[in-house]
């Protein structure tokens, strides 16, 4: 956005706000219980603010507390009660503008007790609609009594039989990127940080937990009362509610989830503590007193999301073996990079996910041994050549330019993977001890702030590049397109391994034999299997493979959805496990894939509205309105 513009626009916008006011009070005196957004939807269009995706107003007026007091109702699928902002006036404006979506607004009070005027303005599909409160240059708090819509993007309300237990409802939320506006009327923009509180009163044979201090057990009353003392985006803010438990792990470490799942997650996530010490070894000390993690239902939209001191996560990462617990090493990793210091846009969003694939990759190495983190950077090499192939090349530099789209769209490899091999880059440049004291520091000068990608190129050239006299070109892999030739390369041998086993395996050595050597095979090397299959095996060379290697019976989720790609590629015939997979999970990295592949032939796509027909039902908006728009499924 041109500055000049957003003052024009701004000046418009002061003009018209003084010269309606009548109509703005009649309004609001209307508005009751009901949706408000029709008659309020009259031709308020703002600019975004100085955050493309966001028109809160922050540089003006900031936020620096919020605190709900809210009921969860399970009947009519609605959060509904009220939050107090509290603000700073900096620039002692009379308009507070806040991110809405599809919010059901009651009325405004400001801290001298008077109503305030407010206007919602014109709903965008992805970026909802500005709401904008006629402030005094004096006001230091808002409050807004409000309604959730049913169909919030963030909530997901799960009936008893979407759960484990299937005896009780479940609700969770999902902020990144910008959904906490479709559940909490806040400055929703990366940029800010804030603290929050909460009383949350929910049906009493529930247990509600929140990213902020938890309970260990059921409050005989159903209220509960919660406090995040650190200041972060909005984004983070998060709440479940189900029937859950407790397990501790380690000292600062446990897990909630429902009760079936609570022995398996358990022992899933033994090594939990260690990872946290492995972390706090490298790159300081821990700053969110507790790291939990609540394993949700299979509907969950993400593998995990980084809400600090209680990491949401999919169930799906419970293989039984431990073999997919580097997902936690992930979330834990965002304790630093992401939710301590944190991307200012979500153009910069490879600062939180770049720096914590690194991170991750890190801990794995402590914890499990370089050889386990090896493999695991190869796949995500892997990942990340295929992605680079199907990305608009502007897409493939790691400072973006989304402006005017979803930040969703960011969310790929290249944030993710060229972002962690740019750093491992860096890394062998400076010397791993060198370079470690480099990251630290850069944690801890920066915690509780948010950077913008020029702002830590800044900092790497004067405490790392200048000063050690590095012939590093840090612009070909922020700036340029692909994965430049500078990246490191990774040898495996258990790689070699697997490769010697595809080669055999296409001269015709017997595969039985092939599978009895690879028993002791860790996940990413049956990945790795999978992924070299020839292209011309047809069904037949399948369905011999499965036999050898029971691909389709997998417990392993990541095994199972690259198997069920490759093998409907092949023609081979996994419609009863692809359609028990789809309609029982709704991690979206799972799902696109599956879904893209079933739809390349016309057959395909029959089947795969059918499926999606009966599981739509069962997945977040994260999920749905991404599927929607691949299957051109229009919702009745
Ligand atoms: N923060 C992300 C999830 C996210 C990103 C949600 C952007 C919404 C918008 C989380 O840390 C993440 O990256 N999860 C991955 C797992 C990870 C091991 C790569 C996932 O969900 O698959
Ligand atoms: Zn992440």
């Amino acid at each position: 956005m041109h500055k000049y513009l957003i003052i024009l626009v701004s000046a418009l916008i002061m003009l018209n706000i003084s010269g309606c006011k009548d109509v703005e009070e009649k309004e609001n005196e209307k508005t009751n219980q009901t949706s408000n957004k029709e008659d309020q939807s009259d031709e308020l269009i703002l600019p975004m603010g100085s955050d493309d995706h966001s028109y809160a107003n922050i540089a003006q007026v900031k936020t620096n507390h919020i605190h709900m007091d809210m009921n969860v109702d399970f009947e009519s699928k609605q959060l509904k009660g009220e939050v107090r902002l509290d603000i700073e006036n900096i620039a002692k404006t009379d308009s507070l503008i806040l991110d809405v979506d599809n919010l059901h607004i009651q009325h405004v009070t400001l801290d001298d007790g008077s109503k305030a005027n407010f206007k919602i303005g014109k709903r965008d599909p992805i970026f909802g609609s500005p709401m904008l409160i006629n402030i005094k240059p004096n006001t230091k708090s808002v409050t807004i009594a409000y309604e959730t819509d049913p169909n919030s993007k963030a909530l997901q309300w799960l009936s008893p039989e979407q759960t484990a237990g299937k005896q009780h409802p479940y609700l969770f939320t999902q902020g990144q990127a910008i959904l906490t506006r479709s559940w909490i009327p806040s400055q929703d923009a990366p940029a800010l940080r804030i603290t929050y509180s909460a009383d949350i009163h929910v049906p009493s044979e529930l247990m509600a937990v929140m990213s902020a201090s938890n309970p260990r057990e059921r409050s005989e009353s159903g209220d509960y009362h919660f406090e995040m003392k650190q200041s972060i985006p909005a984004y983070l803010i998060a709440l479940a509610v189900g029937d859950l438990e407790f397990r501790a792990i380690g000292e600062r470490t446990g897990v909630y989830t429902e009760p079936k799942m609570a022995a398996a997650s358990e022992n899933e996530f033994a090594d939990m503590e260690k990872m946290l010490i492995a972390a706090e070894g490298m790159y300081g000390k821990y700053k969110w007193d507790r790291y939990d993690v609540i394993v949700l239902p299979p509907s969950f939209p993400f593998g995990g999301m980084e809400n600090p001191r209680l990491t949401f996560a999919t169930p799906t990462i419970l293989a039984g073996d431990k073999s997919l617990v580097s997902l936690i090493a992930h979330e834990m990793a965002h304790s630093w990079s992401g939710n301590l210091v944190t991307n200012a846009s979500w153009d910069d969003f490879w600062l939180n996910e770049g720096f914590t694939v690194y991170f991750e990759n890190r801990i794995m190495e402590e914890v499990y041994g370089k050889d386990y983190a090896d493999m695991l950077m190869l796949i995500s090499e892997q990942d990340l050549r295929k992605e680079i192939e199907e990305l608009d090349e502007r897409d493939t530099h790691l400072k973006l330019d989304l402006e005017d789209r979803d930040p969703d769209e960011g969310l790929t490899a290249i944030a993710y993977d060229k972002g962690a091999f740019f750093l491992k880059m860096l890394e062998n440049a400076a010397g791993r001890e060198r370079w470690d004291e480099f990251l630290k520091n850069y944690f801890q000068e920066h915690q509780f702030e948010t950077i913008t990608t020029e702002k830590f190129v800044k900092y790497l050239n004067e405490n790392l590049i200048e000063p050690e006299n590095l012939n590093v070109n840090i612009d070909e892999w922020i700036y340029g397109p692909g994965l430049p030739a500078s990246h490191i390369k990774i040898m495996s041998e258990k790689f070699a391994k697997v490769d010697e086993a595809a080669e055999a395996m296409k001269n015709g050595k017997d595969l039985t034999e092939i599978a009895f050597d690879a028993s002791d095979w860790a996940y990413q090397q049956n990945l790795h299997f999978i992924r070299s299959i020839p292209t011309d095996y047809g069904p037949d060379k399948m369905a011999e493979i499965d036999k050898a290697f029971g691909y389709s019976k997998s417990g392993n989720s990541e095994i199972l959805a690259e198997w069920l790609v490759q093998s409907i590629r092949r023609g081979y015939d996994v419609d009863k496990e692809t359609t028990d997979f789809l309609t029982r999970v709704g991690r979206r990295k799972f799902l696109t894939p599956i879904y893209s592949e079933l739809i390349k032939t016309e057959e395909g796509k029959k089947r795969a509205l059918e499926i999606y027909e009966m599981a739509r039902p069962n997945y977040h908006a994260v999920s749905y309105i991404t599927l929607d728009g691949m299957l051109g499924y229009e919702p009745q």
